[in-house]
């Protein structure tokens, strides 16, 4: 789980590379390193063994200085951390490379290079690369051709940087089944396998495809496909830090972060997944052999994250048919419990500092699961820092106390990681494909549901005087049921409660008549049926329902029933799609009974003490 971050800038670039490691650091610290091309068009190259701060210190005590330059905090898979193993590894004192992944055929490599004549110093698979560059540029070739030339020659998973002295403001870099990103920034053009070290340099970022090779100059990016031919890959917006910190056009930061979920799941699922695979390797370096061994999951979260969890649980046993278990991580830490060997520990959170789920965590490491992987919104949190796996959400900072975009970029990372796992364990290629084609469709629903905005202030008017409110569904909605009732609870402090539709009649019935409104997820799938005799039930009592459903239902407004007119979204993936009205729906009423919606009472944004 290394780092990479590299720069072509207009001025000394070495500052914004150190600054960019430091961002980078919760991928992985056991040794860092940095190489500029210098004014006199040498390498100059520093590396340290430990943290990124060892590095900082000793490029303080020299002077660094380059426009082109590359960086890398090292998390060891092939040779142990030390000096010698850190990146940016050379070849003939002109090449200099990171890399972030695992060459799988790096014995054959390497004895063909030894046979050759090279000087390997290092331990690494990494240092390979420099050298097949360094081989074929030998023979006559350019950079950028040399670097072409590494699809033919490595077997799997990598994203590289590579720099040549001799070509100096120039950066080029290629990715296969790892992420990798360039960041389009005033200071100049950088790469980097993750979105968020570049947030503070660039304002708009383009996702590399499998296979791609970018030539980059500090004002320039030129693209090359896996066939060599030109290729344009689009350019997104990373939203300023002034941006982030402000709440535009919107009145309160609740609202602003509702509507930007359509691009943070972009963003979240951009540079994780190829058109018809999800890179293991965005989850960490080990992440396909974990995969590859997991029998079973354990997930533990709080709060919003918690019901996440509850979602994806559906996705793991019905998909692919691993079993998954979901507890309060409040709850978890204190059972005695019984693990099974194989079982996956996992650990939702948007802080990554929750108290209960890190304490959670860290019982966990000591209680011999097969590994930790955290999902998460903040790269340097304690959760990202302590567990083995990371796949982090980008959703972007989330101001407001109660959780939106969060929840939706967490699931979409389960989604991924429940693809992943079946990948590992013989998924049908074709359903891969087919599911990652409906993830991908999942940000323009979302661009579609916000588009009931108006429609769902008109129905919030009827819940502004009520002092309970009940939201049921069935199968996979029920979690979400729990998460619209949460939210309106969080920020109106209506009393709310969720229910799975079934089970009305053991008790909640009890309680409906005209003053408890009763918000109902029925989408088109196979429990309708069920959920039109649930909905049967409740009117005969006088109950007063709000029903998020699609056309096909035949469901309309009548006496008793307000509709949100949903998209028909695929059934596995619609709970990302439902939550959004009920984020919304939460939001209106309180606004109308003049909450505190960024700031509720009594509640905090991060619960950091049990
Ligand atoms: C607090 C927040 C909730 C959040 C929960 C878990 O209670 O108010 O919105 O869902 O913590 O937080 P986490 O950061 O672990 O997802």
């Amino acid at each position: 789980m290394c780092g990479i971050i590299g720069a072509v800038g207009t001025q000394n670039v070495s500052g914004l590379l150190l600054q960019g490691l430091k961002r980078l650091e919760y991928r992985g610290y056991d040794s860092a390193g940095i190489a500029v091309i210098s004014p006199n068009q040498q390498l100059q190259r520093i590396r340290t063994a430990g943290k990124v701060q060892v590095l900082i210190d000793e490029v303080g005590k020299n002077s660094l200085d380059g426009n082109t330059g590359i960086a890398h905090t090292r998390w060891a898979t092939h040779g142990r951390p030390s000096e010698n193993n850190a990146h940016p590894h050379t070849a003939g004192d002109a090449i200099a490379i990171v890399h972030n992944g695992i060459i799988e055929n790096h014995e054959s490599l390497r004895h063909r290079l030894l046979s050759e004549g090279c000087h390997i110093t290092s331990d690494t698979d990494s240092e390979l690369i420099a050298h097949l560059i360094h081989q074929k540029i030998r023979q006559g070739v350019d950079t950028l051709t040399a670097v072409r030339s590494l699809i033919q020659q490595l077997k799997g998973a990598y994203a590289i940087g590579v720099i040549n002295k001799d070509e100096p403001g120039r950066l080029f870099a290629t990715r296969f089944s790892s992420p990798l990103v360039i960041g389009l920034g005033e200071e100049g053009t950088f790469i980097s396998s993750d979105t968020l070290a570049l947030r503070p340099v660039a304002t708009q970022v383009i996702y590399l495809e499998d296979g791609d090779v970018a030539d980059i100059t500090s004002d320039t990016v030129t693209i090359y496909g896996i066939n060599g031919e030109k290729v344009n890959r689009p350019s997104h917006k990373i939203p300023s830090n002034h941006e982030i910190a402000s709440k535009g056009k919107y009145p309160h930061y609740m609202l602003k972060e509702i509507f930007e979920q359509p691009d943070a799941m972009s963003r979240t699922i951009q540079s994780r997944m190829t058109t018809h695979q999800v890179m293991a390797e965005a989850f960490g370096v080990n992440a396909a052999d974990i995969f590859r061994r997991t029998k079973r999951i354990q997930i533990i979260a709080c709060g919003t994250s918690y019901h996440a969890g509850l979602v994806s649980k559906y996705w793991f046993e019905e998909i692919i048919r691993i079993p998954c278990e979901v507890e309060i991580a409040s709850e978890y830490r204190y059972r005695n419990h019984i693990i099974e060997p194989g079982t996956l520990f996992i650990t939702l959170s948007q802080s990554g500092e929750t108290a209960d789920t890190l304490a959670g965590l860290r019982l966990a490491k000591t209680s011999g699961y097969l590994a930790t992987l955290s999902i998460c919104n903040v790269a340097e949190s304690s959760l990202v820092r302590e567990s083995d796996l990371v796949l982090l959400i980008d959703a972007g900072f989330e101001i407001g106390v109660a959780s939106t975009k969060s929840f939706t970029c967490q699931l979409e990372a389960l989604f991924m990681l429940m693809i992943a796992l079946g990948h590992a364990h013989a998924l049908d290629a074709l359903k891969e494909t087919d599911m990652i084609r409906e993830l991908r469709a999942m940000p323009g629903y979302a661009e579609e549901v916000l588009k009931l905005n108006a429609a769902i202030q008109k129905i919030a008017k009827g819940l502004e005087h009520k002092q309970n409110c009940f939201f049921i569904g069935r199968g996979i909605q029920f979690p979400v049921a729990m998460e619209g009732a949460l939210k309106l609870k969080e920020i109106s402090y209506i009393h709310a409660e969720a229910f799975p539709a079934g089970e009305l009649k053991h008790g909640p019935i009890a309680l409906i008549d005209n003053s408890i409104p009763i918000v109902a997820l029925a989408p088109n799938d196979d429990m309708i049926g069920k959920m039109k005799s649930s909905l049967e039930e409740i009117l005969s009592r006088g109950g007063n329902i709000v029903l998020l459903t699609t056309g096909q239902t035949g469901m309309e407004n009548r006496d008793g029933i307000s509709v949100i007119h949903m998209p028909h979204v695929p059934k596995l993936l619609a709970p990302i799609i439902y939550a959004i009205p009920l984020q919304l729906l939460a939001y209106h009423a309180a606004v109308l009974k003049g909450a505190d919606i960024d700031q509720p009472r009594n509640l905090a944004k991060s619960v950091t003490v049990e």
